[in-house]
């Protein structure tokens, strides 16, 4: 029956991520237990890519073998690996069972077996079951004989994940496998599936990238994506903080010097781009540098020669530059900040990179992830959320994006353990901890507690400014700061905040 199920699953297109999700279920119900994981092994660590009864949470997890004795056990060996229901062996889903979520796993029967393909270790597959006994001998030599079929299943998804890759990027298959390394960005959302899909294809020309979005949404991370994407790859990536580049320093920072070229310069010194030559230059907070630094890194981009200070010849560059910034150019550049011809050279290629809240549950796999490292890094045996706290999560508008909910995470998991709890049991994380700034949305834009003056009468008009005025300074505060955000609390189109702010005199 379950040979059978397995088989047509294999002859057909499917998905990959729902082939390997039905492949789970299935053995979920022919061995009759609680919970499936197939876990790829990428580097020290197994990372879950299919579950069937345990917390969503979970594939956001990364295990580090080192760390779990279980899994550590499994991949030892070519064979299945039962464990004794007794066993002391701390439980990597430990407080992760869909049914009982946050409790320890009592006593259970546990397997697991490591996977092959194509001759090399690829993965392992557990399997819990609440009930001790399930696995019988005759349920472990099951396992044995259906893990060829499993691995088969394995094999056929990566190969369509290959020819996918190969069509889409031109690139060879070992790199399209070995893409997922350090930085890694987790989210399985529609939008985030968009965004690396157009970045495969963008990594690989020598286009300029703009990268565009609010505080904290990762635009470092996919900047560094798409330069382990690209042919790039193996030369340097070198990155500026141009925020932190002060006007006087920055043309010796980025271009060098010569010996000479002003007091204290003591010997030739190189400048970054130099560094990056042949490979990648991120100039990230491009949006701050100062516009006489925006005139020279022009002359650059248009002619690819840099001169260093105090030097008369010029040296030819190539260098591919990735920029990133949370500020909404276009208007920097309206309002005179930002050099029109400078933007356009930068956004040859724009990528906005959307805000976690437009990211549906990706909210709960990068939790999950910062669990996780938080578990690890605080010895913890389990820490997991509350549905409670779940649905917190999920409601709240995340103005500082990923940045704001690994804070969240860190500081929760800290108070936990100082509010007594032990590292031996499962710690379920509930909203108060979380901490979350409750202030809605609607309420920030909602009847402001203006101070309009009831005794003399004013003209219509400079109540309502004062009201507008009141508004976008709370929602201002509420962003942290942020034009972007406040924009959409306030529901309003950006350049027409940007526009009604001037006129409000707050610019
Ligand atoms: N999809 C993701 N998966 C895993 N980690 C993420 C993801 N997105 C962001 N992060 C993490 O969130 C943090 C903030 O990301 P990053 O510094 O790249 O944001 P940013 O957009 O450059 O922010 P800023 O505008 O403030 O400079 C980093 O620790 C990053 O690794
Ligand atoms: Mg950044």
């Amino acid at each position: 029956m379950m040979e059978e199920g397995l088989l047509a699953d294999l002859v057909v297109e499917l998905p990959n991520a729902v082939r390997l999700q039905r492949l789970v279920h299935t053995l979920r119900e022919r061995f009759h237990c609680g919970a499936v994981g197939l876990l790829r092994l990428e580097g020290d660590s197994l990372r879950p890519v299919a579950a069937a009864g345990l917390a969503h949470e979970a594939l956001g997890r990364r295990f580090v073998v080192g760390q779990h004795p279980r899994l550590a056990a499994i991949l030892a060996r070519r064979e299945p690996t039962w464990f004794e229901p007794d066993s002391r062996l701390p439980d990597p889903y430990d407080g992760l069972l869909d049914s009982r979520l946050g409790e320890p796993l009592p006593v259970h029967d546990c397997m697991g077996t490591t996977l092959y393909v194509d001759g090399e270790l690829w993965g392992a597959l557990t399997l819990d079951a609440l009930e001790a006994g399930t696995f019988d001998d005759r349920a472990r030599r099951d396992l044995q004989r259906y893990t060829l079929l499993i691995e088969a299943a394995v094999r056929v998804t990566r190969l369509e994940k290959e020819n996918h890759s190969l069509r889409l990027a031109r690139v060879d298959a070992r790199d399209a496998v070995s893409s997922l390394d350090d930085g890694e960005v987790i989210g399985h959302s529609r939008p985030i599936r968009d965004l690396l899909h157009e970045m495969q294809v963008v990594a690989d020309s020598e286009l300029p990238v703009l990268l565009l979005g609010e505080t904290g949404v990762g635009k470092e991370l996919f900047a560094r994506r798409l330069h382990r994407l690209s042919r790039r790859r193996n030369k340097p990536l070198v990155h500026v903080n141009c925020a932190a580049l002060p006007e006087s320093l920055a043309e010796s920072e980025l271009f060098g010097h010569v010996k000479g070229a002003f007091s204290g310069a003591t010997t030739d010194r190189p400048g970054r781009f130099d560094a990056a030559n042949g490979g990648t230059l991120l100039l990230d907070e491009v949006g701050e540098l100062p516009l006489t630094v925006q005139a020279k890194l022009l002359r650059v981009l248009q002619n690819g020669e840099i001169q260093r200070l105090g030097d008369d010849k010029p040296r030819h560059v190539d260098v591919r530059i990735l920029a990133a910034t949370n500020r909404v150019l276009r208007d920097s550049v309206r309002d005179g900040h930002f050099r029109a011809d400078l933007y356009h050279r930068l956004s040859v290629y724009p990528v906005h990179i959307p805000p976690l809240r437009e990211r549906e549950n990706d909210v709960l796999l990068l939790a999950g992830h910062f669990l996780e490292l938080n578990r690890a890094r605080l010895g913890l045996r389990g820490i997991r959320l509350s549905s409670a706290a779940e649905r917190a999560l999920l409601a709240y508008p995340w103005p500082g994006n990923v940045r704001e909910l690994e804070h969240v995470i860190s500081r929760a998991a800290l108070k936990m353990l100082s509010h007594g709890a032990t590292r031996t049991e499962i710690l379920l994380l509930e909203p108060a901890l979380l901490d979350l700034d409750t202030v809605t949305p609607v309420a920030v834009v909602g009847v402001p507690a203006i101070t309009v003056p009831v005794s003399g009468v004013q003209p219509l008009r400079e109540t309502v400014d004062e009201c507008q005025r009141q508004s976008i300074l709370r929602a201002l505060e509420h962003c942290g700061g942020n034009w972007a955000s406040a924009a959409r609390v306030l529901d309003i189109d950006p350049s027409n905040l940007h526009k009604l702010a001037r006129r409000l005199k707050l610019k």
